[in-house]
């Protein structure tokens, strides 16, 4: 009989299995890449975050939010039934860093966009045992004290140009994204306009309930009420992505 402990005693077999099995888990892991134009679904709705959003979304990383809560909701039934359909790979092709998360003290935040009101989301912020008693989450009430830094919006955007997310930087690159994205949207993506966008964009939506000035919780908001509501899941068949699965 093979006895593990045959292995563990003898270092050159026990050398040849461990590579064996690095190899199978990085296989595992590598292999899905070669394919990636397949395994991200065609959907239509997916698009890169706005020069607001994309900064309320530094701000999410800069808090540590996801310390706490994972954006990534698993095709089980009991995750279906409290947040939503289950995350598809197209609706974080955009995020760099993804914030899929490993965490969860508080819920998944993949598909909370709209569930609350702006005010909602600010006095939650502000003070989160105001909304939810019982709540552990800590309060983050400087952001809305705080001025939105937006002077190296276009650096941040460039960077993000950089990996691949397709905000524009000359003519060619918008008319593409007229193509992909539709006038409106290719119009906030342009990385020259990104400043008067992004105040248009602030006092438009007034996030934090004051138009006077924009702050890091505009910008939070923003973010926060975009999640999850790019795919409109209604066109699709109940089982269409299975198949991806
Ligand atoms: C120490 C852990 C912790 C951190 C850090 C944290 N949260 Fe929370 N969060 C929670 C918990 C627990 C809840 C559930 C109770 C509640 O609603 O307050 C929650 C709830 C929420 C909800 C409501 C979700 C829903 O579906 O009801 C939002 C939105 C939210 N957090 C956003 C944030 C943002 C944005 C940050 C960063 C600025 C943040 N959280 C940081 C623990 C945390």
């Amino acid at each position: 009989m093979f006895k593990h402990e045959w292995l563990e005693t003898n270092v050159g077999l026990l050398l040849v299995f461990t590579m064996l099995a690095i190899s199978v888990g990085g296989l595992v892991e590598i292999a899905p890449l070669f394919f990636i134009n397949n395994t991200v679904e065609k959907v239509d709705g997916v698009r890169p975050y706005t020069p607001l959003e994309s900064r309320g979304r530094d701000i999410f990383v800069r808090e540590g939010c996801y310390l706490c809560h994972s954006q990534m909701i698993r095709p089980f039934r009991d995750e279906q039934l409290r947040y939503g359909h289950y995350s598809l790979a197209a609706e974080s092709k955009y995020d760099h860093p993804f914030q899929w998360g490993s965490k969860r003290t508080g819920p998944d935040l993949a598909r909370v966009g709209k569930k609350y009101s702006n005010e909602w989301q600010v006095a939650h912020l502000m003070d989160p045992k105001s909304m939810v008693p019982e709540s552990v989450m800590p309060r983050f009430p400087w952001l809305l004290t705080t001025p939105l830094d937006t002077s190296d919006l276009k650096d941040r955007l460039m960077a993000q140009r950089a990996v691949g997310v397709p905000y524009s930087a000359n003519q060619a690159e918008y008319e593409r994204n007229v193509k992909e994205f539709g006038p409106e949207t290719a119009e906030m993506l342009k990385i020259d306009d990104a400043q008067k966008n992004l105040l248009k964009q602030a006092q438009e939506g007034n996030y934090d309930g004051d138009r006077t000035n924009v702050t890091e919780m505009d910008a939070l908001v923003a973010y926060l009420q975009v999640l999850g509501t790019m795919v409109d899941f209604s066109k699709y068949d109940d089982d269409n992505f299975v198949k991806y699965r």
